[in-house]
């Protein structure tokens, strides 16, 4: 008993995060709750509400308008896509207006298209909507998913006890894995605990989860936005100590192209969420999106440092004029040294552009062999900077810059 005691510390299987091989970057694509949320009334409003035509239709626009190429894989279902009972073998079964050809035939087009699907459930005796929840069915829900070739399962946090998720979003994740099929499971534990005063335990939620929502559900306000950003700024000690390759926070959804974030706005969660290592899914209708925000959804520069293979979070350093500065440790690394992203988000919202002045060794950006800086909207425009010298970003209100600094690895046989 000794020996099997001391074999159970030190096996690896106890202190890994979940190893199903998916979400070594953050997961990218497209998710229906904040912009067509329970829209179940076809007859009115065919062309937004959730049946298997909005997914469809979605899938089409992220081949054809260039988002899949980028990396936005996902078409994920969100609440609201079931009957109101199971079958007589205690299936779910999808609704049968809405969803004529079932969630098999959806996920046929959706990979055939190169795309993956998603789908929703809970972790309770009901989804948030009301729907049949998955409490008592891990397994036969985990099977039918997996049946279906799902890809990826969010799991909600509705009529459950927030007390009992430590063992319930387990079971869960487990019943998923004994499918066989990787399918990337997406939490909302760490949600519900935080909201009734429970400290979520973030190492046993990476060992079950890729992604958890760690606060509220977001909604296209700009105020809403700042709180998540704020929460992020609060507790990113604690949440970048736990994000990494496999496994990662989840702030919630892109809002670019909805209603309530102008241009600048929208910039800004894009680069903090980047900044955050965190999932970019989008809840737009990428049928209807102004240029400017497709553009901005399709910077490859915010895209690679979101997507950077280090997985590391990055943090809120300095606040100059009530401008933050958030840095990032990015790739490449060369000896110990990290090159990095930085974003100045400008928090004022009277006046114009501000100009912030950065030496860079004042935030983190040490490296003797100096860094080849560049802004992410013209990425072409290169200069070289060392520790000692300063940066000077031009910022504006409710806005943000990403620069990136990289170390260049060929450096020293250059010179
Ligand atoms: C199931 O879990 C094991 C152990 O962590 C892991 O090696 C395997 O890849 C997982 N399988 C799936 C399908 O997720």
């Amino acid at each position: 008993m000794l020996f099997l005691g001391f074999f159970l510390c030190v096996s690896p299987i106890f202190t890994r995060a979940l190893d199903n091989g998916l979400a070594l970057t953050p997961p990218m694509g497209w998710l229906s709750w904040e912009r067509f949320t329970c829209n179940i009334d076809c007859d009115n409003d065919p062309k937004n509400c959730i049946s298997e035509q909005l997914y469809m239709d979605m899938a089409d626009r992220l081949v054809a308008d260039g988002y899949k190429e980028l990396g936005y894989e996902y078409v994920n279902i969100d609440d609201c896509w079931m009957e109101r009972k199971r079958d007589s073998s205690n299936r779910l079964v999808p609704d049968h207006k809405r969803f004529p050809n079932g969630i098999k035939a959806l996920a046929d087009y959706v990979h055939s298209k190169g795309l993956k699907l998603g789908i929703y459930q809970d972790v309770g005796t009901n989804t948030c909507a009301g729907y049949p929840g998955s409490q008592g069915f891990y397994d036969i829900d985990a099977s039918t998913f997996a049946e279906w070739e799902i890809d990826m399962l969010k799991v909600d946090g509705c009529y459950a006890d927030p007390k009992d998720m430590d063992d319930m979003y387990p079971k869960y994740s487990i019943a998923v894995n004994k499918t066989s099929r990787p399918i990337l499971f997406s939490c909302e534990w760490p949600l519900y605990q935080q909201q009734t005063g429970i400290k979520p335990n973030y190492k046993e939620i990476a060992k079950y989860c890729n992604i958890w929502r760690n606060d509220h559900d977001i909604d296209d306000s700009w105020s809403n936005v700042l709180d998540v950003i704020d929460y992020y700024a609060a507790n990113q000690d604690e949440l970048a100590a736990v994000a990494g390759p496999g496994h990662w926070n989840d702030p919630d959804m892109i809002l670019a192209g909805n209603f309530g974030l102008s241009y600048e706005e929208a910039k800004a969660q894009l680069m903090l969420w980047s900044i955050f290592a965190s999932p970019l899914l989008m809840s737009n209708d990428l049928r209807n999106i102004e240029k400017q925000f497709s553009d901005l959804l399709k910077n490859k520069e915010i895209i690679a440092v979101n997507q950077d293979p280090l997985g590391k979070m990055g943090k809120r350093i300095k606040k100059i004029n009530n401008v933050e500065i958030w840095v990032r440790p990015i790739s490449p690394v060369v000896g110990s040294k990290y090159s990095f992203a930085v974003v100045a988000f400008n928090r004022n919202t009277l006046g114009g552009p501000q100009n912030v002045s950065v030496q860079l060794s004042s935030i983190g950006l040490d490296s003797a062999s100096c860094y080849i800086i560049y802004d992410s909207a013209t990425p072409e425009k290169k200069t070289k900077l060392c520790p000692k010298d300063n940066i000077v970003i031009k910022v504006n209100p409710s806005g943000a810059t990403m620069t990136i600094a990289k170390l260049n690895k060929n450096f020293f046989f250059k010179h």
